[in-house]
């Protein structure tokens, strides 16, 4: 099962036949990464998780700043997570070896016995904010943000509070988030059905945009079956954040949903699905039992529903993803030409291997379509 809001991480077992390590991508692609939600930090005060092969923890200081540091202090190299004994005191990180204390810039600004060394700062990854969800970047060589993700000042009126839950597995973004292209499993995996591009995939620069359509027929909550049919405009930008505003056109229902992949160990990655519905205000002939239910009930509960789709989807998804091998050069068929741009538009993730050609497993490098 899902853990409830982000609160929790279900973890799926590895599977035993999980890909040998021959055919594998660099595990830590260049971009920006999910760390925690506004609200989790609230709660907690202090985080500590498995970010891009690292140990990190997550604060924010009084006036709402967050920080993502490494967690280890530079003094003599306490760990800084709350299980360590790591606090948060009016807004600084203090280290429970010995009572050194970092503000959201990671520097050293007091000591109980001496006065702060300036040359003792922790190692921080510049952040940005999304609807209270918090990214931190993750730059080649430690080098600084080379794009950012949009701000997103999404309207939030008449719309349900973001619901995040998350998923475990061993896998990697790249794959993750080639599925946003690869129409063609909507189908197989999915079993919608109708499913067309609507239009080719833009890329520019690290942003990319598919849109798609399918129709299915699903059984929502204690409704009858319905027949759904659904445009969805996805919107990537890097590997760890994907934006999808889908439309159903039967029910008239809005919703958003962010796909956000982040690297764990160069194993794992979280998966965290993101997700609000608007208020149906018009509820439609097929959703009226919805009627009988007040409006602000009525948003959530399709939220959750949405939710349920979305939870069987990403499962059937994971069954590919947690057991696959990456090919470096997929033999495609012609219909699959978005996947050859996509894994074209990704080469900027990987500046190292982008300097050189790219070794595949003959050496090539390429992503070959085949003749039909
Ligand atoms: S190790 Fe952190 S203050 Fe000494
Ligand atoms: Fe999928």
């Amino acid at each position: 099962m899902w853990a409830s809001r982000a609160f929790g991480v279900h973890t799926v077992p590895a599977p035993a036949d999980t890909a040998p390590t021959g055919s594998r991508l660099p595990p830590f692609p260049e971009g920006w990464y999910f760390v925690a939600s506004r609200r989790e930090l609230a709660r907690r005060g202090l985080i500590a998780r498995q970010w891009m092969g690292l140990d990190v923890v997550a604060w924010a200081d009084d006036q709402g700043r967050p920080c993502v540091a490494e967690s280890y202090c530079p003094h003599l190299g306490a760990y800084l997570g709350p299980d360590g004994g790591g606090a948060i005191c009016d807004g600084r990180l203090v280290c429970p070896f010995h009572g050194f204390e970092f503000d959201t810039t990671g520097q050293c600004v007091a000591t109980p016995y001496a006065p702060a060394p300036r040359s003792a700062a922790l190692r921080v990854f510049d952040t940005r904010e999304v609807l209270g969800m918090v990214f931190a970047w993750w730059g080649l060589d430690g080098r600084p943000p080379q794009w950012h993700i949009p701000a997103q000042n999404l309207e939030q009126q008449g719309w349900c509070e973001i619901d995040i839950r998350t998923l475990r597995f061993p896998g990697h973004p790249q794959e993750t988030t080639e599925n946003a292209v690869d129409i063609a499993h909507l189908r197989y995996v999915h079993g919608y059905g109708s499913v067309a591009q609507a239009e080719p995939i833009e890329i520019d620069g690290a942003a990319l945009h598919s849109r798609f359509r399918f129709k299915s027929d699903r059984r929502l909550g204690p409704l009858p079956y319905a027949s759904l049919d659904v445009t969805a405009a996805a919107s990537v930008y890097g590997l760890g954040f994907s934006y999808v505003e889908i439309r159903e056109h039967n029910l008239g229902l809005d919703s958003r949903m962010w796909i956000l992949a982040t690297p764990l160990d160069g194993e794992q990655i979280d998966l965290a699905i993101a997700s609000q519905v608007r208020e149906l205000t018009l509820p439609r002939s097929i959703a009226w039992p919805l009627n009988i239910i007040p409006r602000r009930r009525r948003t959530t509960l399709l939220n959750r529903f949405l939710n349920y789709l979305q939870q069987r989807d990403v499962q059937q998804d994971v069954t590919i993803w947690s057991r696959k091998q990456h090919r470096h050069r997929p033999r495609l068929c012609r219909s699959d030409g978005e996947i050859s741009k996509y894994r074209a538009y990704c080469a900027q993730f990987y500046p190292a291997q982008h300097a050189q050609p790219a070794s595949g497993e003959d050496g090539s490098g390429s992503v070959r379509v085949a003749a039909a």
